[in-house]
């Protein structure tokens, strides 16, 4: 796995299968419809991870934009569990940061579950920060906090492996 690279693209509505059938293998509760993926890929909000050379998906993540508002939110983010635990998911946190400093946002928000240790160790390592917490967010009853990061304050973060190439 070290050395291994990515690579970032939005998705294209050709990658909505794939897509649909990760989302329903990594995600048990709240999961993107295929109505939504359609609609999120038509708006350039959804990142794609591959590796070089590789057609399959290894890691995805949902950017939202507000109209009027220069705060992002992050709505999705995963990566597959052969690819887990080397670096994807921080480089995709990496690459949506740049993404979100580019077009001038100021921060950047998510929802987490409590429960969820893997993905909230992540974010914390990134610079994200506990802001509020919603009790019974999710369908399934799990309760969410609420993750920020301020990107006029906190500087961006990098991974060994991550390029920092503008994505295609
Ligand atoms: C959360 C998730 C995206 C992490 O992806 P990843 O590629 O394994 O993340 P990384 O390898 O970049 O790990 C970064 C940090 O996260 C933490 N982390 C990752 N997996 C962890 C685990 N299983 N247990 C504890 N901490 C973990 C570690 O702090 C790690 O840093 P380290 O490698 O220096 O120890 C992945 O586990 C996933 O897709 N989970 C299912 C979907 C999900 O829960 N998404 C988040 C929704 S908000």
């Amino acid at each position: 796995m070290s050395g291994a690279t990515f690579h970032f693209t939005t998705a294209e509505p050709t990658d909505i299968n794939e897509l649909d059938r990760l989302e329903r293998q990594l995600f048990h509760t709240d999961r993107c419809s295929r109505r939504s993926f359609r609609y999120l890929i038509r708006r350039g909000a959804v990142l794609l991870a591959r590796r070089q050379g590789e057609k399959t998906i290894a890691g995805y993540a949902i950017l939202l934009s507000r109209r009027n508002s220069r705060k992002m939110r992050v709505y999705s983010l995963a990566v597959l569990p052969a690819e887990r635990q080397a670096g994807l998911g921080s480089m995709l946190v990496a690459e949506i940061e740049a993404i979100a400093r580019r077009a001038g946002s100021t921060s950047l928000t998510l929802e987490v579950a409590d429960s969820n240790l893997a993905a909230l160790a992540l974010y914390r390592k990134c610079g994200f920060h506990q802001h509020g917490f919603r009790y019974g967010y999710y369908q399934d009853g799990g309760h969410a906090l609420l993750l920020h990061k301020n990107l006029t304050t906190e500087t961006g973060h990098d991974h060994p492996l991550y390029t920092g190439r503008p994505h295609q």
